[in-house]
């Protein structure tokens, strides 16, 4: 472990735990892989939809005051104009005139050593690199038919702010969320999952009054922040920190960030930003359409201040994985376990029947029946249970329930328990009753 209590090993693990069991694979393996992008596995992908399922509920569902959206991701230069994306959304480039490496300035830790090949004063003269893709809509490669794929979910809520706000009948302060694709062209992605050109966003835009900015700004740190609490990351491995000055984006009065202790140190995984009237503003005057809110009741016209949690679901998804990855003596062996919430492991249930044979498979078969409408549900009968019981920990699964020789006669399963590993026999007619109740348990 370092000294911070990172753990480097860690990140080896996932990244093999996740190739081998099937929750992120290289893109385009088997064309030899196409550098930094990655696609989500059967386990991946279900555990993805449970990050953002469980995002979802805590910022819409559960919520009368923010609704939500999924705006285009193709989108015209005018957006960006007016965001400020196309003149502020760059990275300062270097090169190694020894090596020709090619790094991001600001993450140097030395701006005169060559962290590749150690030469001096080797450098370029910075260049500002836009991070935006670019393409063409039609079938004219030529600039009036130049758009962009956007990097943030963000712009969608604000130019939909004037539908939305009539449309929904919500007033000042309420928010609209949205979960979606963004792409960037980073200079330098890795780490995994953690930065990629492609990724997915969870994002909120919250219009407040102008003087209640504050307020909620207080308040949405520390919502997101329980957020990650509530869904079983530890605190000692998570933090909220307040952006330096030098370190605000063009938009932002105040920005905090929710830390997680990754392998490689502490990192972004969510940014709460006071991003003022900015973007209304801007909007306003590029489109030339009034976004501002008229209060009836005190006949106020004001442009509400946005308060914006921006999260990211995938980079998200990688670290519950690390948060949750564990390696236990058990009887002399090591047994791996990822302690997932159930809301967030990619099956809630596994139907194991004690061996492969043909009088328990119709039981088994049936109990898997009775669990499907309810959970996602697993069900393996190959190898020897141990073996299977092993290999649902490592994934996650919080339950197996597992059919023997004497369900045959008694009519009743095993339920065993992930973390306890206790078992526990219920009649089959109780199964999916037993496996809520130890869900929500
Ligand atoms: N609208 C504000 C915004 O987009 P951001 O901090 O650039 O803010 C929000 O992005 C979140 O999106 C980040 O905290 C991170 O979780 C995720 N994210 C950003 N760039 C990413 C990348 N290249 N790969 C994976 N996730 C990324």
């Amino acid at each position: 472990m370092a000294d911070d209590g990172a753990d480097p090993e860690l990140f080896d693990k996932i990244v093999n735990l996740s190739r081998r069991r099937g929750f992120v694979f290289p893109s385009a393996e088997i064309y030899g892989g196409f550098r930094s992008t990655y696609d989500y596995g059967p386990l991946g992908v279900l555990m993805l939809r449970n990050v953002k399922e469980q995002w979802w509920r805590s910022m819409v569902q559960l919520r009368d005051d923010v609704v939500g959206l999924d705006a285009a991701i193709l989108s015209p230069p005018a957006i960006w104009e007016a965001s400020g994306h196309l003149q502020n959304f760059t990275d300062p480039l270097v090169d190694c005139r020894n090596c020709h490496e090619r790094f991001r300035l600001d993450k140097l830790d030395d701006p005169r050593t060559c962290p590749n090949c150690g030469a001096e004063d080797s450098f370029t003269e910075a260049r500002q690199f836009n991070l935006m893709f670019k393409t063409f809509a039609g079938p004219v490669e030529e600039s009036a038919a130049e758009v962009y794929l956007r990097p943030e979910t963000a712009q969608g809520m604000f130019v939909n702010f004037k539908n939305v706000l009539t449309v929904s009948r919500k007033r000042p302060p309420f928010g609209i969320a949205q979960i979606g694709k963004s792409f960037r062209n980073e200079i330098t992605p890795g780490n995994f999952v953690f930065r990629t050109r492609e990724f997915e966003q969870m994002e909120m835009e919250f219009f407040v009054p102008p003087d209640d900015a504050g307020k909620w700004y207080e308040y949405w740190c520390e919502e997101r922040y329980r957020w990650y609490v509530d869904l079983g990351m530890p605190e000692s491995k998570l933090r909220l920190r307040a952006h330096d000055a030098d370190e605000l984006s063009h938009y932002s009065s105040g920005t905090s960030d929710v830390e997680f202790l990754f392998p490689w140190g502490w990192d972004e995984l969510e940014g709460i930003a006071n991003r003022g009237d900015f973007d209304l503003t801007q909007h306003s005057e590029h489109s030339g359409e009034k976004l501002e809110y008229f209060d009836q009741a005190t006949g106020e016209r004001y442009v509400p201040h946005v308060v914006e949690p921006a999260a990211g679901a995938t980079r998200t998804t990688m670290a519950f994985l690390m948060a949750a990855y564990d390696e236990e003596e058990v009887r002399g062996e090591t047994r791996t376990v990822l302690r997932l919430d159930p809301r967030l492991a990619p099956y809630k249930v596994a139907v194991l029947p004690l061996s492969r044979n043909e009088k328990l498979s119709p039981m088994a078969r049936d109990v898997l029946h009775r669990l499907q409408p309810h959970f996602m549900t697993d069900y393996d009968e190959t190898q020897a249970i141990g073996r299977r019981y092993r290999r649902q920990d490592e994934i996650g699964t919080p339950l197996c329930v597992t059919v023997d020789f004497e369900s045959l006669d008694d009519k009743a399963v095993t339920i065993r328990q992930r973390d306890s590993m206790a078992q526990t026999r219920v009649p089959v007619e109780e199964v999916v009753d037993q496996v809520a109740n130890l869900l929500d348990a």
